[in-house]
């Protein structure tokens, strides 16, 4: 490839050129990063980080900074981060880590979350009426995105609406949100973010509907219901993010999943795979540690290969790179060490990174027909 084709590459992922430095490429394993990877489709790929990641110079930064076109904060931009005490002093120092470090490495940021019913401040479970939203949820969706509206790419501007289990006919969650306006308040949400970051790009983000079970298909139901009741509505979402925590546990079928992004490139759509990582250890007893990274690496080809072949695919990012610190372990005394991630604990490259490398380098671009 002549260097004007990778810089021009480059240039479009949004990609600092010290990703393609051979160096770098050599320690990340024999490739150009996966962030350079992706982007041979015009896709990125990332990670999820935190601001303890950037604490001086370390092994763990660099491989951020090799693999990755894209960063997300795992928890600094949540509400209850920012806003430990609802109505008390917002706290954006640790946010504002992850945005510089992101501006000195040139990796674009996405946002999560704007609206989330988990990690909320101390009392805004109790929000209950329109007032609240208008003196409460109203400001905190233009405060921050605002603030970050040239550092933010794509914001997850609410996270996890769906819940079937929660017993309304319209499939949604119920939280403080959906009592305060009804299941108006995502509609709202969006105009407020689209107001506060004209140029971002507008994600609904929800997990557990790319398996084969029912409760994932009712999922998807719910999803889509809500997506097209948005986009009929003029409201401005541009896509969804499939948080994309796999399980060996679970049935795949490609023809359910691929029906289902069909569904979403007919709405015009697009998709992100947003916090990409496998559960494995709850069904992993007598296998080998080697074979274990191998099964989960099987579920990340299954799932991928065909999110991969849908043109509203703009993206790929897990939910951190290595298994040392990955949310998943503190899930349960069965996941201590559950191997599902691109790095294991000690910072080598595991099958999962392999077959994102793989998958990456062989897929045709996004674009062509
Ligand atoms: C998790 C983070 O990894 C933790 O550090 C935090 O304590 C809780 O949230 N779905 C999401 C993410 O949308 O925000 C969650 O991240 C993982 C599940």
């Amino acid at each position: 490839m002549s260097l004007s084709r990778r810089t021009l590459l480059a240039a479009c992922a949004g990609l600092p050129f010290a990703t393609l430095d051979p160096a770098s490429a050599r320690s990340a394993g024999q490739d150009a990063g996966l962030g350079a990877l992706a982007a041979r489709s015009g896709r990125y790929f990332g990670a999820a980080v935190s601001s303890i990641d950037f604490a001086g110079d370390n092994a763990y930064a660099r491989l951020l900074d090799t693999d990755c076109s894209v960063w997300v904060a795992s928890w600094e931009m949540k509400w209850g981060a920012l806003m430990p005490t609802l109505g008390g002093a917002i706290d954006f120092r640790a946010a504002d880590v992850i945005v510089a470090a992101a501006a000195r490495h040139g990796k674009r940021l996405r946002g999560h979350t704007l609206l989330w019913h988990e990690h909320l401040p101390a009392g805004a479970e109790r929000l209950s009426t329109p007032a609240d939203w208008q003196r409460f949820v109203a400001p905190h969706i233009a405060t921050v995105a605002g603030r970050y509206r040239d550092a933010v790419f794509e914001w997850d501007v609410v996270n996890e609406a769906i819940e079937p289990y929660d017993g309304g006919a319209d499939l949604m969650r119920r939280t403080p949100f959906y009592a305060m306006l009804g299941p108006d308040y995502v509609a709202e949400a969006f105009r407020l973010a689209a107001e506060a970051a004209p140029s971002a790009r507008l994600y609904l983000n929800d997990d557990h509907v790319y398996y084969a079970e029912d409760w994932q298909e009712q999922r998807r139901t719910g999803l889509l219901r809500l997506l097209e009741r948005l986009v009929k509505a003029g409201v401005p979402v541009h896509g969804l993010g499939m948080q994309g925590h796999l399980d060996t546990r679970r049935r795949f079928d490609e023809q359910v999943f691929r029906r289902f992004l069909q569904s979403l490139e007919d709405l015009g759509l697009t998709l992100a795979v947003t916090e990409l990582d496998v559960t494995e250890a709850p069904d992993a007893s007598g296998r080998s540690l080697d074979a274990r990274r191998r099964r989960a690496a099987e579920e990340v080809r299954k799932v991928l290969a065909v999110a991969l072949d849908s043109p509203a695919l703009v993206g790929v990012v897990t939910w951190g790179l290595s298994d040392a610190d990955s949310w998943l372990r503190k899930r349960g005394p069965d996941m201590f060490d559950n191997q599902g991630l691109p790095y294991d604990d000690a910072l080598q490259p595991t099958p999962f990174r392999e077959t994102l490398a793989s998958l990456f380098a062989s897929t045709r671009s996004r674009h062509a027909s």
